[in-house]
């Protein structure tokens, strides 16, 4: 209409597309629309503009959130396309809605209202992931099984120890994700084009309709700021670093035959009937490589430049919705997986003895004996050399020690450290694989997941 202000000014060249936002923007259509209500509201409050402009402005966002991003009209971003919404439906008038802030305070806002969501759903996830190893540590706490480093068979452990030692971890990526909440949780709403303004709005209002927990203060750092998407996406980097651990070791397991996925969670050949895959968790270990880009292409992106907004930082924010995605999906990906998965007992008793497995349990043994660790272990890797069952340890002890080796241990104790079930129920140190120390993790870790 005649009076509407014509903001298109810069809005019909070749370089259009190439400028627009507005796909990417999809994901803050809802954030814009509840920004745009609070700062009205408070423009209201504080007498900036007429209360019945603030009600037709606010009926129009009631219509334009109805009718969705799909519906909005040409513009360079979606701040700019409900703006003009706002103006088709209350006329000229609908323009005061962008009084006293600029695009870039706004943008800024709309990322940390909707990256908060995002944040806390993948906190969720974490958490029902945590719920999930911990259910099946609980049914496998003595289902010994091998443990590795290097990938070489090191000491029996049980699955149950395997699957905290995951859980434990993932509660870390849970508080690095919650921590990072608590930054971007900040409300740059009123920072203005960078300037602040000349209008004597209050802030603190803003920020607490929307839910933030406080301002962040200089406008000048409130408008360009993007470290708050850095660190979310470097906590869900992390996250998925760890969940691309439990999918190897899953994979590297499902070619032992020591974990048996489910269908939903395998994948078939088209050429060789007999193939079961694990695929998904194949999936799961490269979205760590996504994650990574993200926090690569974020760095690179803000790396050196200068105050205050530029719009290099349009491009910065798909990195965290892609990123978030992959990795929320990832981890509910691994949760299905885990608590749909079946260990096969026998064959991961079978193989915890592999590879003298037991040999660190039976030099423990000898050093409790009096023997000095350093000979022990000396008198093991002889042992080892020699078939590593008790008659081994005997002709090693009596090699390396000149001595039987019942003159320090009982022979029937040294049968017992060689046995897989009996090396794990030993090692009951804090935090250790022994089914009680392990039972008492489980008691910690559920309350701590219930709390
Ligand atoms: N769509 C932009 C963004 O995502 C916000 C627009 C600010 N534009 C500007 N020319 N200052 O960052």
């Amino acid at each position: 209409s005649g009076d509407v202000v014509r903001r298109d000014r810069f809005s019909g060249g070749p370089a259009r597309e190439f400028l627009s936002s507005m796909d990417a923007d999809r994901r803050i259509f809802a954030a814009d629309v509840a920004v745009d209500r609070a700062h009205v509201v408070m423009l209201a409050e504080q007498g900036i503009i007429e209360a019945d402009v603030a009600g037709e402005i606010l009926d129009a966002l009631d219509d334009i959130e109805a009718a969705g991003h799909g519906a909005l009209p040409e513009g360079e971003d979606v701040h700019a396309a409900i703006e003009t919404a706002v103006i088709e439906r209350v006329g000229a008038d609908g323009g005061k809605m962008h009084t006293a802030r600029s695009r870039n305070d706004e943008v800024a806002t709309c990322i940390r209202h909707r990256l908060r969501e995002d944040l806390l759903d993948a906190a969720e996830t974490t958490v029902a992931l945590r719920e999930a190893l911990l259910e099946v540590a609980a049914e496998h706490t003595d289902t010994v099984m091998p443990g590795y480093t290097h990938l070489q068979p090191a000491q029996p452990t049980t699955a149950a120890h395997w699957l905290c030692s995951y859980e434990q971890a993932i509660a870390r990526d849970t508080e690095r994700l919650l921590d990072a909440y608590g930054r971007v949780n900040r409300s740059p709403l009123g920072a203005a084009a960078f300037a602040g303004t000349t209008f004597d709005i209050d802030r603190e209002r803003t920020a607490e309709l929307l839910g933030f927990e406080s301002v962040v203060g200089n406008s000048m750092d409130a408008s360009s700021t993007r470290d708050f998407l850095l660190e979310s996406v470097s906590a869900l980097a992390a996250l998925a670093t760890t969940l691309s651990g439990i999918a190897e070791d899953v994979v590297l397991f499902a070619n032992r035959g020591f974990v048996e996925l489910d269908d939903d969670y395998a994948s078939t050949s088209s050429i060789m009937p007999q193939k079961k895959n694990p695929d998904t968790l194949e999936l799961v270990r490269s979205t760590a490589g996504d994650a990574a880009a993200g926090v690569n292409g974020l760095l690179t992106t803000l790396k050196g430049l200068p105050r205050a907004y530029n719009r290099d930082l349009q491009n910065a924010t798909p990195y965290a919705w892609e990123t978030v995605d992959a990795v929320v999906e990832a981890a509910d990906v691994v949760g299905g997986a885990i608590s749909t998965a079946e260990w096969p007992e026998d064959a991961l008793a079978d193989a915890a003895g592999e590879g003298f497995s037991t040999a660190t349990g039976v030099a423990d043994l000898l050093a409790a004996h009096g023997l000095p660790f350093r000979t022990a272990h000396e008198v093991v890797a002889v042992a080892s050399e020699k078939g590593a069952d008790l008659q081994a340890v005997e002709a090693a002890a009596e090699e390396v020690l000149d001595e039987p080796l019942s003159e320090y241990v009982d022979p029937a104790a040294v049968e017992a450290a060689l046995d897989p079930a009996e090396s794990v129920a030993s090692r009951d140190s804090v935090g250790g694989p022994a089914p009680a120390a392990v039972a008492s993790h489980l008691d910690r870790a559920t309350d701590g997941v219930d709390a």
